[in-house]
């Protein structure tokens, strides 16, 4: 059945080609040989079949490989990504399914022109009739991949080799990243917490144990001891019993203890009065179960495509259901999933009905005071992280720092500004250099009360 598979093959593509033609025939003899005489020829079988392997690989390097047209140069790899990161990203990654499917090898898959053509118009392609592209759009459910008319031929020139060769992933980084992820130890270097019960537990164990053993001996011991002859201060001493009684009835006693628990008390006061007002570890549960380890970590979506705000204001914003229908109008569900899912159908309701979803606020600062991000993000460069923590790995956001006054001016207590090729800064770092240390936040006022306060 296999070998007349190969044999309707090979005669589809005998037809091309004279000096195949001959081959084929050769392979085609092998062939009926082959299926009149299936027990003895193990032989002739091996043969055809490394023939067969051989015939492939030919095909395989004149047709798809080395293609000239695609070249591996750093310059055309970054200019290319550039290209994908502002008009690909939203909807494809090189090797990983995602509104679209993975890139790498698409110029292999079909000739370079028509995959040209398909990312500038793709519907103009799939109407042409081509039966790649088309049964690509019926996998990918319809989902219309808009037209890129504006790039220049030189722009998708890059965009394929960006697409080819581009962020190979070595496969011995993505394994010590994944280790890092997994455990503390590589990221800490101390020992993850885990590990510190189980050693816990383990000591307790033998602690018990030894305890339980040198009962046994005492008890061993006193009666071996009380069988002797001994004196009566020697006895005495052998069966005395601890008096538990006296002990606790002791001053010394009474004083520890009430030592103790005075200091407890104090300090869960100390603790209860300085964490009013601080919602450290705050994590509400939101309307849709939205995960930023899914979209920012996962899929790798920039946080500002979400947090319009940032670079341009004060506030951050949180995004509006429009900007989740820019890719959920396609992504109805996780996939591998049927139907719609019932967070993302929460969606199409409040678009639907015109409603907003209603998020619960997570961060807030007090009416008295002004934080402004462009401030922080732009100008200071300090990276989301630094204050909101590892967002991209946070199924439900939660408050990472205490957001008090005292966090604000320690940061800018020790943080220096970043004034490189900025001419505003330009003399005051020249004073600063030659009297004091560099230059930090609080020395171009980052502790004035009216920078903060309204
Ligand atoms: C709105 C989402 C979207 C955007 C943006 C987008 N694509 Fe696509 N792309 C798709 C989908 C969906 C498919 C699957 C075919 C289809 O449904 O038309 C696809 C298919 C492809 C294919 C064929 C892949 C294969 O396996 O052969 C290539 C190549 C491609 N896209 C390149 C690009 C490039 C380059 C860009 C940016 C200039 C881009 N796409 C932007 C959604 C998108
Ligand atoms: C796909 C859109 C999207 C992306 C991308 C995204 N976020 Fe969000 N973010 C949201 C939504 C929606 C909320 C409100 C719901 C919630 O708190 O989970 C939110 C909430 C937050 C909050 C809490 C806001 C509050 O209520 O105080 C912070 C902080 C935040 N995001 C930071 C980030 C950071 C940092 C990144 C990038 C690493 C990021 N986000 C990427 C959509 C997004
Ligand atoms: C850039 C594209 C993109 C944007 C923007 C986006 N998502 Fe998603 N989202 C996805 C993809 C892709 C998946 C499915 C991932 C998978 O298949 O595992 C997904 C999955 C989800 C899921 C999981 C559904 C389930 O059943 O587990 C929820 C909920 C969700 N998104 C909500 C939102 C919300 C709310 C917003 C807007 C604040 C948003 N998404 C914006 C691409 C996006
Ligand atoms: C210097 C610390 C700092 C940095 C850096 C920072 N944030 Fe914030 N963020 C805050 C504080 C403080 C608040 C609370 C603001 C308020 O209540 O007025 C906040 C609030 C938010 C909110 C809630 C909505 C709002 O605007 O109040 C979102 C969303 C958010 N940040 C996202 C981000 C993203 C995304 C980045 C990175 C691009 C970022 N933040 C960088 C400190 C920071
Ligand atoms: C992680 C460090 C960090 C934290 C935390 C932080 N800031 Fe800043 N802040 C900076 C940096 C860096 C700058 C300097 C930006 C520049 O170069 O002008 C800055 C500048 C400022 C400025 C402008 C100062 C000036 O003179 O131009 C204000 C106002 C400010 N921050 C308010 C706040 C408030 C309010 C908080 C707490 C809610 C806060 N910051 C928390 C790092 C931080
Ligand atoms: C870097 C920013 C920053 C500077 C500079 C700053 N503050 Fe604050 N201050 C804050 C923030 C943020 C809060 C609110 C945090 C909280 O509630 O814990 C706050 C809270 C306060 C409060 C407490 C209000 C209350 O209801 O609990 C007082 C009082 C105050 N500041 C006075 C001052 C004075 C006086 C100065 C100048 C010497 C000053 N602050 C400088 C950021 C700042």
């Amino acid at each position: 059945m296999r070998s007349a598979l190969h044999l309707c093959n090979f005669e589809k593509l005998a037809s091309g080609s004279t000096f195949a033609g001959v081959i084929i025939n050769r392979i085609n003899y092998l062939i009926s040989y082959n299926m009149l005489s299936k027990r003895s020829l193990v032989g002739v079988r091996l043969n055809f079949h490394t023939l067969a392997v051989l015939f492939f690989m030919l095909i395989g390097t004149q047709a798809f490989a080395a293609d000239p047209a695609v070249v591996n140069s750093d310059e055309a790899i970054a200019a290319g990504k550039a290209v994908f990161n502002a008009n690909c990203k939203t909807c494809h990654k090189l090797d990983q399914k995602m509104i679209g499917p993975a890139l790498r090898g698409a110029s292999e898959r079909q000739p370079i022109e028509i995959v040209k053509a398909f990312i500038k118009n793709s519907q103009a392609v799939i109407a042409s009739g081509n039966s790649y592209y088309n049964d690509l759009y019926k996998e990918y459910n319809n989902t219309i991949m808009i037209s890129h008319e504006f790039l220049s031929d030189e722009d998708l020139n890059n965009l394929l080799s960006y697409i080819e060769y581009g962020d190979t992933v070595d496969p011995a980084a993505a394994a010590a990243t994944t280790g890092a992820d997994g455990g503390a130890v590589a990221a800490g270097g101390g020992i993850p917490n885990e590990y510190l019960t189980v050693i816990l537990g383990v000591l307790v164990v033998v602690l018990l144990l030894i305890l339980v053993v040198l009962g046994l001996i005492i008890s061993v011991l006193t009666k071996y001891l009380t069988k002797q002859d001994l004196d009566v201060e020697d006895k005495e001493f052998v069966t005395q019993k601890t008096n538990l009684g006296k002990v606790f009835k002791s001053d010394m006693f009474v004083v520890i203890v009430t030592a103790l628990v005075v200091a407890l008390v104090a300090k869960t006061a100390l603790d209860g009065l300085y964490s009013v007002g601080i919602q450290q570890g705050y994590a509400p549960e939101q309307p849709i179960a939205y995960s930023h380890a899914l979209h920012a970590g996962t899929l790798e979506i920039e946080c500002q495509y979400c947090h319009t705000g940032v670079e341009i204001g004060k506030s951050a914003n949180i995004p509006s259901a429009n900007i989740c229908m820019n890719c959920h109008t396609h992504v109805q569900n996780v996939q591998g999933k049927e139907g719609v899912s019932p967070e993302i159908q929460k969606i199409y309701d409040a678009v639907d009905n015109n409603q907003p979803i209603e998020w619960v606020r997570v961060h807030n600062l007090p009416d008295l005071a002004y934080f402004n991000h462009s401030q922080h993000v732009v100008v200071g460069e300090v990276e989301c992280q630094t204050c909101h923590g590892p967002i991209q790995e946070m199924e439900v956001v939660g408050q990472h720092s205490a957001l008090t006054m005292g966090w604000c001016i320690d940061c800018h207590r020790q943080t220096e500004i970043t004034t490189e090729g900025n001419a505003y800064y330009d003399k005051l770092v020249q004073l600063h250099t030659d009297s004091k240390d560099a230059l930090k936040v609080k020395d171009i006022g980052g502790l004035e009360c009216a920078k903060c306060h309204y």
